[in-house]
Parts: C-alpha cells; sequence; structure tokens
C-alpha cells in the first residue's frame, strides 16, 4: 500500500486532515495505533467556524443531520453540593450570537467527538476507498531530503509485525503524548495546574435526569464555592446518555474513583448528593490532568503536527478539538499543492507561522476560563460568561507574511489573532464572509440564488472580482492576469453591482465563467467595496482573505507569486 502522505493517529484532527488531503488528490494513510476507536464524547462542542469549515469540505449536512444545535450550554444550573446550603439557580445564558448575511452559521453545535470521527471515517471510506488502519502504531520516523521513512508496528493476530513505509510527508495527529512531536524534537512548553478531574460518558435511566426535559448543563457548587462536579446531557437520540466531570480536590482520590463504575456513582452521589439518580451502562471514563502548552514550531522539513500533538489546553470554551481540526484545514491546501508540485516548499513554513499566534490566543482564553470556572480561587468563581470570540469567527492571519493587503497597508493596526471582524474592517488575513441572495447573470444557470459559501472550496482558491462602476478594462486586466495560473486550482467569480443588468455587461469573461448579480448588495456590503474601487479579493481554500487587491493585475501577480511555483 502506497500513499504520499501517513498521518499517525486517528482523532478529529487526523481524520479531517485525510478528507481534505484525499479532496486534493492526494493519496493518504491514516493509521491507529489502538485497537478500538475511542467511544467517548470529548469534545462535542462544534464551534461556527468548524462547521463553515465542514460547509466548503461538502459535508455540513452530513453534520447538521447528525448534530443537536446549542441548546445544552444556554440551560445552566448551579446547585448545591451537600453542605453549600445554597439555593439552586438557573441561569439562562445568552444566544452565543445572531446569525447575519455575513455570518450565517453562528450556532454552536454538538456532536460527540466518537459519532463525529465515525461520521468522518465513513466518508473517507466510501468515498476513497481509506480505511482506518487499527492496532498500527508509528514508532520512529527518519527524515530525508525528499521522502520520510516511518517504522510502524501492526499488530496481526495479537502479534506485533513491523513494517518500514516510505512516504513524502508525515503528520503527527498522535495526541498529547505525540511520538511525532516528541521525535522531531519540538518544545511543549506551558504549565500543568494542579488540578485534575475524573470524566466519562454515562447513561441515566429514569425521569430523575432528563435530557429531553430541557436538563441543560448541570453545575454543583462546593460549600467554598469551587465547583465539584458537572454533567452535561450528550443529546443522543433516543439515549439518556451525559457526560460527567468529577474535580478533584484534596479529600477525594481521584485513581479509586476512576477504577470503576461504582466508584464513579459513589463519589457522584457524596459530592452531589443525588441518590436519586440511577445510573445506567458506563460508556467510557478516563483521568483528565490538563496541560497548558503549545509547541514552538508546527513542524520540520517534512514532518509536521496538528491537533493535540500541537497544544494542550483545558477543554472550558470548546475550543480544542475545533482547532485541531482548524490546523488540518490551514495545512491540508498548502501540503497538496506543494506535493502537486504547484507551489514552493517554502508556503509549508507559513502553516506554523500562522497557527503560532492562533494557538497561543487560544491557550489564553482557556486557560483564563479555567481559573474562572473550573478551578477557582475561593471566591473568584465566575459563572459561564461566554465572549462572542469563542465561536472562532474572528480567527484571522492578519499578520501572516503569505497573505498581501492594497487596502490597509497598516501592519502595526493588527487585531489579536482571534477578533477580527469587529473593527469595522474586511483586512486580507480575516476569514471571508458570506454573501446571500446572489442570482446567476445567465439565464440558462439556475434560477435560485446562491451565496458565497455555496462557491467556497477547500480545493480551489475563489478570486472573487467586485468591479463597481469600474469599466471592463480593470476585469479584463484580473482574467488576463488569472489565465497565467492552472485553471483546476482557481475558481474566477464577478460579482456585479444589483443596479447591473445583464444587457450591461456583455464582456466575454462575462459570458465564459460564473457571474453573479449581487441582488440584494450583501457582496458589496459584506466585504466594504465602494462602488467606485474596483476591488479583487482572493479567497483561500481554508476560507481566509489571502489577498485584498485593488491595484488589478499586479496585486493578483504579486499574491500568486508566493504561492504558485
Ligand atoms: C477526557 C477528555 C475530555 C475532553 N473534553 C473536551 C471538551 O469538552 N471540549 C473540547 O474541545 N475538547 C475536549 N477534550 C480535548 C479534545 O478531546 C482534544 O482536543 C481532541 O481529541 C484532539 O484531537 P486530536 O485528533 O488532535 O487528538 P486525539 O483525539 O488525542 O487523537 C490522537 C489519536 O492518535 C492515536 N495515537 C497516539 N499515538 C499514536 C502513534 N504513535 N501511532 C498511531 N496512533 C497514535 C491515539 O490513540 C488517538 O486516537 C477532551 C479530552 C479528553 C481526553
Ligand atoms: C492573557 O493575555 C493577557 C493580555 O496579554 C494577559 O494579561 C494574561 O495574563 C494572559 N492570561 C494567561 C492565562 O496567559
Ligand atoms: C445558454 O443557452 C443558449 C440557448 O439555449 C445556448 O446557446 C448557450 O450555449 C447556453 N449557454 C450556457 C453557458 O450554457
Amino acid at each position: 500500500m502506497s500513499a504520499t502522505v501517513l498521518i499517525a493517529g486517528a482523532g478529529t484532527s487526523g481524520l479531517a486532515l485525510a478528507l481534505s488531503l484525499l479532496r486534493n488528490g492526494l493519496s493518504v494513510r491514516i493509521v491507529e495505533k489502538q485497537l478500538h476507536f475511542h467511544p467517548g464524547e470529548r469534545g462535542a462542542g462544534l464551534q461556527s467556524r468548524t462547521l463553515e469549515l465542514y460547509k466548503f469540505l461538502g459535508i455540513l449536512p452530513d453534520i447538521l443531520e447528525r448534530s443537536v444545535s446549542g441548546i445544552t450550554l444556554r440551560n445552566i444550573q448551579y446547585l448545591s453540593a451537600p453542605d453549600n446550603g445554597k439555593p439552586p439557580r438557573i441561569v439562562r445564558a445568552p444566544l452565543d450570537s445572531k446569525n447575519t448575511p455575513a455570518r450565517p452559521l453562528t450556532e454552536t453545535h454538538f456532536l460527540g467527538q466518537n459519532r463525529h470521527e465515525q461520521l468522518l471515517r465513513e466518508l473517507i471510506l466510501a468515498e476513497y476507498g481509506v480505511r482506518v488502519e487499527l492496532g498500527t502504531e508509528l514508532q520512529s520516523f527518519e527524515q530525508h531530503p525528499d521522502h520520510v521513512v516511518a517504522r510502524l508496528v501492526k499488530i496481526v493476530d495479537s502479534n506485533p509485525v513491523e513494517e518500514t513505509v516510505s512516504v513524502n510527508w508525515l503528520v503527527g495527529a498522535d495526541g498529547a503524548r505525540s511520538v511525532v512531536r516528541k521525535q522531531l524534537g519540538l518544545s511543549f512548553l506551558g504549565e500543568t495546574p494542579d488540578t485534575e478531574a475524573v470524566t466519562g460518558d454515562i447513561h441515566v435511566i429514569g425521569e430523575t435526569l432528563n435530557q429531553d426535559q430541557g436538563d441543560g448543563l448541570l453545575v454543583w457548587i462546593r460549600p467554598d464555592d469551587t465547583p465539584a462536579g458537572f454533567m452535561r446531557p450528550c443529546l443522543v437520540p433516543g439515549k439518556n446518555l451525559f457526560q460527567f466531570i468529577i474535580l478533584g480536590n484534596k479529600d477525594l482520590d481521584l485513581v479509586k474513583i476512576s477504577s470503576s463504575r461504582e466508584e464513579m456513582i459513589k463519589a457522584f452521589y457524596e459530592i452531589t448528593g443525588r441518590r436519586d439518580i440511577e445510573f445506567g451502562e458506563l460508556v467510557w471514563m478516563g483521568l483528565w490532568k490538563p496541560n497548558i502548552r503549545m509547541v514552538d514550531s508546527f513542524g520540520n522539513g517534512r514532518v509536521f503536527v496538528v491537533g493535540d500533538a500541537a497544544h494542550v489546553h483545558s477543554p472550558t470554551g470548546g475550543q480544542g478539538m475545533n482547532s485541531g481540526v482548524q490546523d488540518s484545514f490551514n495545512l491540508a491546501w498548502k501540503l497538496a499543492l506543494v506535493e502537486k508540485g504547484s507551489a514552493p516548499e517554502s508556503l509549508l513554513k507559513s502553516y506554523s507561522d500562522e497557527r503560532t499566534p492562533v494557538i497561543a490566543s487560544m491557550l489564553n482564553m482557556t486557560t483564563e476560563l479555567f481559573r474562572k470556572e473550573l478551578a477557582p480561587k475561593p471566591g473568584q468563581r465566575k459563572d459561564f460568561v461566554r465572549g462572542p470570540e469563542l465561536l472562532q469567527l474572528g480567527i484571522n492571519y492578519r499578520g501572516s507574511l503569505l497573505v498581501l493587503d492594497e487596502k490597509y497597508t497598516d501592519k502595526d493596526e493588527l487585531v489579536d489573532p482571534y477578533r477580527s471582524g469587529d473593527d469595522g474592517t474586511v483586512r486580507a488575513g480575516d476569514r471571508a464572509p458570506d454573501a446571500p441572495s446572489l442570482t446567476h447573470l445567465s439565464p440558462n444557470e439556475s434560477a435560485n440564488t446562491i451565496s458565497l459559501f455555496d462557491v467556497f472550496t477547500t480545493v480551489r482558491h475563489t478570486v472573487l472580482i467586485f468591479p463597481g462602476t469600474a469599466g471592463e478594462g480593470f476585469v479584463t486586466e484580473v482574467v488576463e492576469a488569472l489565465r497565467e495560473y492552472p485553471s483546476n486550482l482557481l475558481k474566477s467569480i464577478l460579482v456585479l453591482p444589483r443596479s447591473s443588468s445583464s444587457s450591461t455587461s456583455t464582456s466575454s469573461f462575462a459570458q465564459s465563467a460564473l457571474t453573479l448579480i449581487d441582488t440584494e448588495g450583501y457582496g458589496y456590503v459584506n466585504y466594504m467595496v465602494a462602488a467606485d474601487t474596483p476591488t479583487v479579493f482572493i479567497v483561500r481554500p481554508d476560507g481566509y482573505i489571502g489577498a485584498l487587491v485593488t491595484s488589478g493585475r499586479q496585486g493578483v501577480r504579486s499574491y500568486f507569486s508566493s504561492i504558485f511555483l
């Protein structure tokens, strides 16, 4: 079995990477050291940005079909642990955010990691015939100038069998204890707080806790106002399943609690006083020690790390799994272009450069939340208060050397890597906004309106040409410049202002490619293009604005000179 890319680890990060690379035409092998897939819900919250990226990957309908929207964290009950004496309080967390024409998917959805991973496995098997190789562990690797030799050990009929495989690229999606990270010698700096927890998923029998009757997130508070435990309904259809966390303190022996279902239930009753709750099957549980760490570089040469292999943190804020998936989206298109010989190897350096500030900012936020919500000093606990940045729509690469901005040239005005879009500008490096209600110019095409998010795809750059009231000269010049690049790696779209009618625009480009009329005006508004300033936005395959060009041919060439060979 030969493949171009070897992915070690079949968690969400590795599977999202596999699907993204396969979509881009690369061949992939994905190995998983465990003999069985992880059965746990773990990071179940799919943030808004992840949903958008899955739309560009073409799998959003599958995700929405299996997930539920973010109601579970909206209804939070703060309950007294025994001897606390304070009355229970219900806090209704406000809606995360409202959908707008620029942000059509602002609601967090929940899909347990086990089911999320199962969906990704089904897709890569059904569409590409790629099966996760269970019981196959990456043990070591050697880098050469043009390939990587990896040593795998596979369990066959209970016996270890060694295999040496040569690939062009190796990606470690091998979790917090990553072998790839260690062997690359990447530093993994940060801290290990002394909080520990037991977490897992368990069924509840009867009506004492019922996910279908609006029981949202339950939090038990100790007399000293620190949290003792959590229960989150998983909302798996037909199952009354809950994810639990029992937080340690000096009186609890977490190793003992995590040793058996009986010990866990005993501890739960003592901590919550809720002996009325009857438990069914325990799906899984594990001891969890928060580490707050990240790598100094996301790879070296032909070997990279994504997900928990590159960063570990507290689950507060639900950013972890999402960040791993987003690492994979950033890496996949670059690796695909380089492997196909379309881009210089230097493009890959931007993966680490772009993800480093984003992940540093994520660690900062999740650590702040960890200290307020999960592990507060007595008297300093805060209720769950979540800022809109946790939807990850403000993540940006404004500071990246790869992006080109001809409108906003002052690089000192960089925002936090998690908070673009709130400063009244749309810049290169930002998430490309959506714009709905676009109609086809050519009456032959579908009469239905479409949105830009229907057009964006993870396998191509999308070049949005907003000519405004400029004459055809601008469009012709840009279109000519674009002809210099491989046509299968670019999709060009002419977005005409709403005042245009089909009779006014008969350029050769308008006849030969996708031309859309901005019927409701959302395109020009959401991209902040003034009618008298013809502008080109080059949207990368990961949905970020690679270039904001006002000069025409020159800007297009300048941006693509760092992308294409
Ligand atoms: C108990 C627990 C609760 C969590 N709760 C939340 C939460 O509520 N919200 C949230 O956002 N995140 C949560 N997380 C974190 C979230 O689960 C991780 O961020 C996410 O799983 C990272 O995905 P990954 O694919 O990068 O790594 P992992 O899910 O760790 O997957 C790595 C995979 O690589 C495999 N592997 C390891 N070494 C090798 C090797 N040498 N060769 C082959 N395979 C290998 C492992 O077996 C594993 O399957 C939780 C994590 C845990 C453990
Ligand atoms: C997060 O960043 C702010 C601002 O730079 C800083 O004051 C704070 O200490 C950081 N928090 C953590 C947990 O690193
Ligand atoms: C549109 O329809 C006309 C007439 O049926 C046809 O000649 C033309 O090729 C069609 N154009 C496209 C882009 O399909």
